[in-house]
């Protein structure tokens, strides 16, 4: 052997970097919001990620976005799309390393005056067709022994929010769905003995300045009888504040990206993306651990991941 043939082959041997591939990672509802500033985050680290967005209707409106990473029709009514896009993936990329459960939408409102199709359309949106997905990735995962899936849930997922009965009913779903893959994805064992490197957990965002009440389905003020009007008012001037005063999406792409480039983050299974909201659960809710026994974690954005 010559010596530059040596030195590649030590190379490639002595630095794992040097054969490090990109991952492969979708990012669902990725036209707006905090997906939006997810998938545009993650295209700036090319040699870490290859990013592949999700959209349902708005996309076309965003050339720029098109031309800097594939975008993908996902619907979560329409299961035969979610088939095709993981499809396109592992077809293009032989592999999918990280899903990321974004999309999604809100139904706000007293369960007792909610439309019955709205109540379906929350469900459907929040909890069925992410349920979907999973189960349709996860094989592909399994194939490369790597996946990671994380479901973007809500504060709503860790506790009940009055006048958000269905979606918060949606997020306590898609965190006990998570909860319980957690319980058994890494601890069952492959015909060589070894573990699967398959993960699921979870992040929980307060409130996002996004766009995410003009997609969303609210209860009629004229409609709704005296006795929710007090409550119904006030969760209306709360709802305003909090989306106007929330985090920006940006900072809560950057807790996610930390989760991603944190391989230690798996062994946590809630993340919080801002720092007083640990507290803030333990003191009105008692909670120490969470859903799968492991301790709450919190990320914010910009801080050493640990
Ligand atoms: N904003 C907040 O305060 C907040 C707080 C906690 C958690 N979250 C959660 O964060 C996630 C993103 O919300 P966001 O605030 O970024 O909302 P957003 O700006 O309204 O974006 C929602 C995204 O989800 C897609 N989407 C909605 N329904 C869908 C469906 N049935 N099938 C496929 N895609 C669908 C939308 O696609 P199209 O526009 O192309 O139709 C869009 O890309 C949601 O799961 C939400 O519950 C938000």
């Amino acid at each position: 052997m010559n010596r530059t043939l040596v030195l590649i082959v030590s190379l490639l041997f002595m630095s794992p970097w040097v054969l490090a591939q990109p991952k492969v990672v979708l990012v669902t509802g990725a036209s707006k919001g905090i997906g939006k500033a997810l998938v545009n985050l993650l295209a700036d680290y090319p040699e870490q990620y290859r990013v592949y967005g999700t959209y349902r209707t708005s996309v076309l409106a965003d050339e720029k976005m098109i031309e800097r990473l594939p975008m993908l029709y996902l619907n979560h009514s329409s299961p035969g799309s979610m088939t095709s896009a993981i499809e396109t993936i592992r077809k293009k990329e032989g592999r999918l390393d990280i899903l990321v459960n974004n999309a999604g939408m809100a139904v706000y409102g007293p369960l007792e005056e909610l439309p019955d199709d709205e109540i379906r359309r929350q469900i459907e949106a929040n909890l069925t067709g992410p349920m979907m997905l999973i189960k349709r990735a996860l094989p592909v995962m399994r194939k490369n022994n790597y996946g990671r899936i994380i479901n973007v849930t809500s504060m709503a997922g860790a506790f009940g929010v009055p006048m958000m009965d269905a979606y918060s009913a949606t997020k306590f779903g898609m965190e006990g769905v998570c909860a319980s893959l957690e319980g058994y994805l890494g601890a069952m064992k492959r015909s060589d003995g070894q573990s699967w490197d398959l993960h699921c957990q979870v992040v929980e965002p307060g409130f996002t300045r996004t766009d995410i009440k003009k997609s969303a389905w609210l209860a009629d003020d004229k409609n709704l009888p005296d006795y929710f009007h007090a409550e119904w008012q006030g969760f209306r001037k709360s709802l305003d504040k909090g989306l106007k005063n929330g985090q920006p999406a940006l900072k809560v792409a950057e807790v996610i990206k930390g989760m991603m480039d944190d391989e230690k983050s798996w062994k946590h299974f809630r993340t919080q993306t801002k720092p007083d909201r640990e507290e803030y659960i333990k003191n009105r809710y008692g909670l120490e651990l969470d859903a799968t026994g492991k301790s709450l974690v919190i990320r914010p954005a910009g801080s050493e991941n640990q």
